[in-house]
């Protein structure tokens, strides 16, 4: 699938159930996420991600974050509870809509719909902070890749990047991803859909090699799912 077709998905996910979709608690399907409730994880997430962040980038800078894949804006709200200037940016117009509805803080986030493949509607050496959580992992390889490089560019040197990956499984690596595709078009036809995605920890540490990233460090976790673990990288730029 092309981004644009992606932006097509994602966009009638959004419009149904967006909380849902964004964190897909089965006790939580068809509107009986509370905004609150829903909200709170942000905070709880975000709460985490500094309190790590206190010991591997000690006094980092609090004027600009970006929150890459925000959806309805769960991390972007929480992260303007820190930083001075905040920006929330989604391939999906209905989620980025939602977002702007429950914007609590408009003089701090800035929401933005983003169908490119890049993120050059940034300078370069921008952010203090940039996060993405569980948004690479519905990204094919072949576009996440240049988002990571992105994450790079915009990037203050000394900032602070986070983000989440998911690792295939030793059988889940045996299956091209084109064919995984073609499964998904079988199974859901023109329904939209959550695709699935991964990249293998080399792969990407080679990456961020090439793009001038050092590795702050790499934290592995399992998740539900027996095809895939969890990855969380912090990388800065020298
Ligand atoms: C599971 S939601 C996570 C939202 C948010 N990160 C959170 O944790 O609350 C995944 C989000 O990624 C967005 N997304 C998917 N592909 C994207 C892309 N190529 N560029 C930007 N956002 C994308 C979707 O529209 C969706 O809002």
């Amino acid at each position: 699938m092309d981004l644009n077709a992606w932006q097509k998905n994602w966009n009638e996910l959004g419009k149904d159930d967006p909380l849902w979709v964004v964190l897909t608690n089965p006790a939580k399907k068809g509107g009986r996420w509370q905004p609150e409730e829903f909200f709170q994880t942000g905070i709880e997430e975000i709460n985490g991600l500094l309190a790590k962040l206190a010991s591997l980038k000690p006094a980092l800078p609090r004027s600009r974050a970006l929150d890459f894949g925000c959806g309805v804006g769960r991390l972007t709200q929480a992260l303007a509870g820190y930083f001075t200037e905040v920006h929330g940016v989604d391939i999906s117009p209905s989620m980025i809509g939602h977002a702007n509805r429950f914007n609590r803080q408009p003089e701090k986030c800035t929401y933005h719909v983003n169908p490119e493949n890049n993120l050059a509607l940034f300078p370069a050496n921008h952010f203090d902070l940039i996060y993405s959580s569980i948004t690479l992992q519905h990204i094919e390889p072949r576009f996440a890749k240049n988002y990571i490089r992105e994450f790079v560019r915009v990037l203050k040197p000394g900032g602070a990047a986070a983000f989440q990956f998911l690792q295939p499984s030793f059988i889940r690596s045996l299956v091209p991803d084109a064919a995984a595709m073609a499964w998904r078009k079988f199974k859901f036809g023109n329904k939209p859909f959550i695709g699935m995605f991964g990249m293998k920890d080399r792969e990407i540490s080679r990456l961020l090699h090439e793009s001038g990233a050092s590795t702050l460090t790499a934290i592995h976790s399992d998740t539900e799912h027996a095809r895939w673990t969890n990855r969380q990288y912090f990388i800065t730029k020298p």
